[in-house]
């Protein structure tokens, strides 16, 4: 099968397009066709060399897949031959990732894809809308009529979390940085939106909601802990879950005379049985029509270097050039 994979951490074309050996499922794993895989942040710190852990050698890049079970394992109850799953969380602690034509990956970490869902649709949404649903209920606990603050709201996160806040009951402020990104939070169900390259955040932020924001998700990888712990409600969260190298000042007065919380949240430490629950619930709202993400663009496997290359210069380098998730298709 051909895969994308890398034999050395570095730039993006070090990504090489290999036929290797299609894998054979474990007791526990299903061999799945891919239909379609999609780019997050994370896979291109991976492949530049952040060392979270050992590497296989090769390593096919990806975290994300969504396709159609082809082969199961012994063990294997929860799926059958010819369902259409997609999933998250490949790719790391020693798991082989997901960008190949095939993909053995245990049933933990699967989930159905609706028959109305296409496979390019679950793969855009499968990490995000994971981060998204761990950090708004199971560690956000955001409850109807809440105040949510997305700062980021047009990314692959932010734009999730805007959906799921929303449907949830949430009222939602977000910040975006064109007028077309704006639009876009509005349609997303965000009732005030923030240019942030034109308007004072805070000031914005003031006028819908005097009294403070109850839940500030922050997207961003330089999170200025004055201003959004300024902005929060009493007994206000905050999430925080970008920047591994920011080290911003904290300012504890405001923070614990309010009774607030932070959460700080990586989805990659959530169990499986966690992430199950986000899963299958992702899947109802993609059936139901409640999320529907953003796909910038769907480009061919063998664009897999390209495709590292264009979201590290939108999420790393802030070079904008991107709106919405990439998608790879073998
Ligand atoms: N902890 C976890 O489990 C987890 C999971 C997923 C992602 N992440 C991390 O979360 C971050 C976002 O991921 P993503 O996939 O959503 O990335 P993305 O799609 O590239 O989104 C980045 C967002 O940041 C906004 N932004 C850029 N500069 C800004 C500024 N100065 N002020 C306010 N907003 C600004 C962008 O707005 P415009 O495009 O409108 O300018 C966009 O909305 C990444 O660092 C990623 O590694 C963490």
């Amino acid at each position: 099968m051909k895969a994308a994979l890398i034999h050395k951490v570095g730039p993006p074309n070090n990504i090489r397009i290999e036929e290797i050996a299609r894998p054979k499922p474990k007791k526990t794993e299903v061999l799945i066709r891919v239909g379609a895989v999609s780019v997050n942040p994370i896979d291109t710190y991976i492949r530049g060399g952040a060392n979270y852990f050992p590497l296989p050698d090769p390593y096919i890049v990806g975290c994300d897949l969504a396709g159609t079970v082809v082969e199961r394992g012994a063990e294997v109850t929860r799926f059958s031959i010819g369902d259409r799953v997609w999933g998250s969380n490949q790719g790391i602690f020693g798991r082989q990732g997901t960008f190949a034509e095939y993909a053995s990956v245990d049933s933990e970490w699967l989930y159905d894809t609706p028959a109305e869902v296409r496979d390019e649709t679950a793969a855009a949404q499968a990490l995000v809308g994971i981060t998204a649903h761990l950090g708004l209920f199971q560690r956000g606990e955001l409850q109807p009529g809440e105040i949510v603050m997305v700062n980021g709201g047009s990314g692959a996160v932010g734009s999730t979390v805007i959906q799921l806040a929303r449907a949830h009951g949430g009222r939602v402020i977000a910040t975006a940085g064109s007028q077309e990104k704006c639009d876009a939070c509005r349609d997303w169900g965000a009732e005030w939106v923030i240019d942030y390259r034109q308007s004072d955040i805070t000031e914005q932020v003031r006028r819908f909601a005097p009294d403070g924001v109850d839940l500030f998700w922050d997207t961003n990888r330089e999170p200025d802990l004055e201003r959004n712990i300024g902005m929060l409600a009493r007994f206000g969260r905050m999430i925080l879950m970008a920047g591994r190298d920011a080290r911003p000042a904290f300012p504890v007065g405001p923070f614990y005379s309010k009774s607030c919380t932070l959460h700080g949240l990586i989805m990659f430490a959530a169990s499986a049985n966690q992430q199950r629950l986000c899963g299958d619930a992702i899947s109802r709202d993609l059936a139901s029509g409640v999320l529907m993400p953003r796909i910038d663009r769907v480009l061919p496997l063998s664009e897999a270097a390209e495709a590292h290359q264009l979201q590290e210069n939108a999420t790393v380098h802030c070079q904008g050039g991107l709106f919405g998730k990439i998608v790879l298709v073998p």
